[in-house]
């Protein structure tokens, strides 16, 4: 599939073993995910154009290369605030956007309550940011949000996709690719990502109690 790829590496998978355990604690659950998230970065900027520049070191002129577009990254709220720092490590030029999304509990459907994004989103890459793919209805509205607001160039990077979500954003937004750290089984009748990690949101900031 050329718009979907799943990130393979072994620390990727530690840290996703990690936040999928539900003994690991808020604190070292927002740690891993920091961590997840510059490994996932560092993947993903792989794709990226560089432009050159001349340098000086102590001793003589050089080439310098920097990123060629500038990034904006936008987290849809709550959950893909965890993962904006450890983005900002490897981007730490970026500009930061925010969607809030909320599911609704029954219908599942997304419900918005905010929408903030820098003024050069058409001439940007864009990132967004969640870790969670699971009906797709929050990416698909994030993703339809952005568009209207004029972003050309989006990429999608989530942590844990389910088969249902994955298959609907590459058919409704079939212009936009996706990175996982991993491809789940599937969803179960709440609409939970089955094996996933529960409530992202819910474990980032401690309102699982
Ligand atoms: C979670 C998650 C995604 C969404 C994914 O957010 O962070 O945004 O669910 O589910 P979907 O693919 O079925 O739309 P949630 O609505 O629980 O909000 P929260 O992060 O504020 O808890
Ligand atoms: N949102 C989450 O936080 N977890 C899931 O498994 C599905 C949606």
């Amino acid at each position: 599939m050329k718009n979907f790829e799943i990130i393979q590496h072994p620390i990727i998978k530690r840290e996703v073993s990690i936040l999928r355990d539900k003994k690991t604690s808020n604190n070292i659950f927002r740690v891993s995910l920091k961590r997840l998230s510059i490994f996932m970065a560092y993947e993903v900027a792989k794709k990226f154009q560089l432009k050159k520049f001349q340098i000086e070191t102590p001793i003589t002129k050089t080439l310098g290369f920097d990123l060629k577009e500038n990034i904006i990254l936008v987290p849809v709220l709550r959950a893909g605030l965890g993962m904006v720092d450890g983005f900002l490590e490897v981007f730490p030029n970026a500009k930061v956007g925010h969607i809030g999304l909320s599911r609704n509990e029954k219908t599942l459907e997304p419900i918005d309550y905010y929408f903030k994004v820098p003024k050069q989103i058409d001439k940007s890459i864009v990132i967004l940011l969640d870790p969670m793919l699971a009906t797709g209805g929050s990416a698909n509205a994030a993703l339809n949000f952005l568009k209207k607001n004029g972003a050309k160039k989006i990429i999608y990077v989530c942590l844990f996709a389910s088969p249902f979500g994955i298959k609907k954003i590459l058919t409704l937004q079939n212009d936009i690719k996706i990175f996982t750290a991993s491809k789940d089984l599937k969803l179960n009748k709440s609409g939970y990502i089955i094996p996933g990690l529960g409530d992202a949101g819910d474990r980032i900031f401690g309102t699982d109690d």
